[in-house]
């Protein structure tokens, strides 16, 4: 299978990182972004045989062309990264529907648009892996964000799915979260409060998420997973649930083995007293009870 990948949003922040780190590792590029100037400039960084296509992803018909572009000029597409992504943060109460809009046409309809072209190119190749990039915010939610986290939200059931429906055409469908990274999508946030939050105690870089995107793309048995990327903004939750989990068994049975040991001991204590001698002669109520609810007294009868 040749190596050939289409990155939407791949002229800048997360996707440039991702192109950068491909082409070092021998793929062959399409930076896809609706700026041709800087997807071009990108592309040409990348050194040579990279090619930039101008498109946007929220349009159907952009998009169908985009495709038959890049396969004429580079080939089928073994692997496609969905970057492409906006944000309008707001309230819902103040957000305008045609924001609402252009948040889910481009983070979400637009790859599905992508994935459902790729997917086709990669069945006829008999194999293929696509990595589309969410969010923590569409795991975790976030005030301001609920259409934003809609979206990303929406891609991991997407993603999910549609790596049940092409898992035997041996194509794979990952997911990336990644929490808070330096690109032109963050830089109007107040770093200083926010890296509190994290427990890395920064902002994550493109390359580092790149990374994670490279390690997705080339994990043979890795599918329909999503991937968290956050310095543990949303990965400390889980893990203080688990640990939760774990202690309340390790502390749930020496409680129940101090219950046995000291019912036991009550039990024998009475069981030897000469009143429980004379009540088990007579068959006292006491006695049928803890028969019928098989306590530890039975056991020193
Ligand atoms: N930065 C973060 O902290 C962060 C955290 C979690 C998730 N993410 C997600 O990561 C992805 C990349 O974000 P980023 O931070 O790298 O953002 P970025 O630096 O703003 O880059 C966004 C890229 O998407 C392209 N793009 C935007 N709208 C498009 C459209 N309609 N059609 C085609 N291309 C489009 C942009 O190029 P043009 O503008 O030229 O089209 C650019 O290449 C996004 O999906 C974002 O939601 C980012």
């Amino acid at each position: 299978m040749s190596k050939v990948c289409a990155i939407f949003g791949g002229s800048r922040g997360i996707g440039q990182a991702t192109a950068q780190l491909l082409a070092q590792k021998g793929y062959r590029l399409a930076v896809v972004a609706r700026n041709l100037d800087i997807a071009q400039t990108t592309a040409k960084n990348l050194g040579a045989g990279h090619l930039a296509f101008s498109c946007d992803v929220s349009k159907q018909e952009d998009v169908e062309n985009t495709f038959s572009q890049m396969e004429k000029s580079l080939g089928h597409i073994n692997y496609l990264v969905n970057a492409a992504g906006i944000n309008r943060d707001g309230l819902l109460l103040r957000t305008k529907v045609d924001e609402m809009v252009s948040q889910l046409h481009t983070n979400l309809l637009g790859t599905m648009l992508t994935c459902k072209l790729a997917v086709k190119s990669m069945i006829q190749q008999q194999g293929g892996a696509i990595v589309n990039v969410g969010s923590i915010v569409g795991l975790k939610g976030n005030s301001g964000q609920s259409v934003y986290s809609a979206s990303k939200a929406g891609l991991v059931g997407f993603s999910r799915s549609l790596a049940k429906e092409v898992a035997r055409k041996n194509i794979r469908v990952n997911v990336i979260a990644p929490g808070f990274v330096h690109t032109d999508m963050t830089t109007h946030l107040k770093e200083d409060q926010l890296r509190k939050t994290i427990p890395l105690g920064r902002f994550g870089e493109p390359q580092e998420i790149a990374k994670a995107v490279v390690f997705l793309l080339e994990s043979p048995y890795m599918t329909g997973h999503v991937l968290v990327v956050d310095g543990v903004t949303v990965s400390t939750m889980t893990v203080c649930l688990s640990s939760l989990l774990c202690l309340g068994q390790h502390l749930m049975f020496p409680a129940v083995a101090l219950w046995e040991l000291l019912s036991k001991s009550v039990m024998k204590w009475m069981c030897s007293s000469p009143q429980y001698k004379t009540q088990r002669k007579e068959k006292t109520t006491s006695f049928v009870v803890a028969e019928t609810f098989q306590c530890p007294m039975k056991s020193c009868v």
